[in-house]
């Protein structure tokens, strides 16, 4: 019997109606689900961010039993929100290149899923990432820099912050470029979205 399979949809788009990463993560999402019998897909919205508080970073560097019941408070937001990243089966992340840089939004998420001894550890060979390992899908967009040109500096950031945290299997969707040929770079974005097999590890 087919177990359930959870994504987690993650936009981070300032644009509601006229986003072609909505668009594309949208089809993505739809497309993944429809693998599954019992498909769960579960959105986070990023308009709900908070930054980082003081109360929060002493709190994620003090162990749980020392925590003031004002740091402990502060962190259930972040707790939950890797709580919901360690249950997702796969994550599909629309991501527009803003100022070139990651949208804020996206940026704060980070913040508060990226958590010592919760979502990484520091050994003596180094950083080790303690999420468990599921398929993450990122729709890049973007009007002229290209995904992976000489002003990319998303694509290896994702990379490596997402693998910071044991999430290593990392899929980009390229849709950047948009003001050159929206159109016809939406069009090849829905083809190479149409030929994504889901992969065999979260399965
Ligand atoms: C605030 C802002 C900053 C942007 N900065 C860049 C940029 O640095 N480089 C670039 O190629 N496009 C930039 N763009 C263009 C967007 O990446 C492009 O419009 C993309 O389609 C946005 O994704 P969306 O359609 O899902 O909203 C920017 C757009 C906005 C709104």
């Amino acid at each position: 019997m087919d177990k359930r399979f959870t994504i987690l949809q993650i936009d981070s788009s300032a644009r509601m109606e006229n986003s072609v990463s909505r668009k594309l993560t949208a089809q993505l999402t739809q497309q993944l689900a429809s693998q599954h019998t019992y498909a769960i897909v579960k959105e986070r919205i990023l308009s709900d961010m908070i930054f980082l508080s003081e109360a929060m970073v002493e709190g994620m560097f003090t162990p749980i039993e020392k925590r003031t019941p004002e740091q402990i408070e502060s962190l259930h937001f972040s707790d939950f929100l890797v709580e919901e990243l360690k249950q997702a089966d796969a994550l599909v992340i629309g991501l527009p290149n803003y100022n070139f840089g990651i949208p804020a939004s996206l940026k704060a998420y980070i913040d508060l899923i990226t958590r010592s001894n919760v979502t990484f550890k520091h050994t003596a060979e180094g950083f080790f990432g303690l999420l468990p390992d599921k398929p993450v899908y990122i729709v890049i967009t973007s009007g002229s820099t290209a995904l992976y040109g000489p002003k990319d500096f998303i694509s290896d950031y994702m990379k490596f912050i997402l693998s910071f945290i044991g999430l290593n299997n990392v899929t980009f969707i390229d849709a950047s470029k948009v003001h050159t040929d929206r159109d016809g770079i939406i069009n090849n974005a829905l083809q190479a979205i149409g030929q994504i097999e889901l992969n065999m590890l979260a399965m």
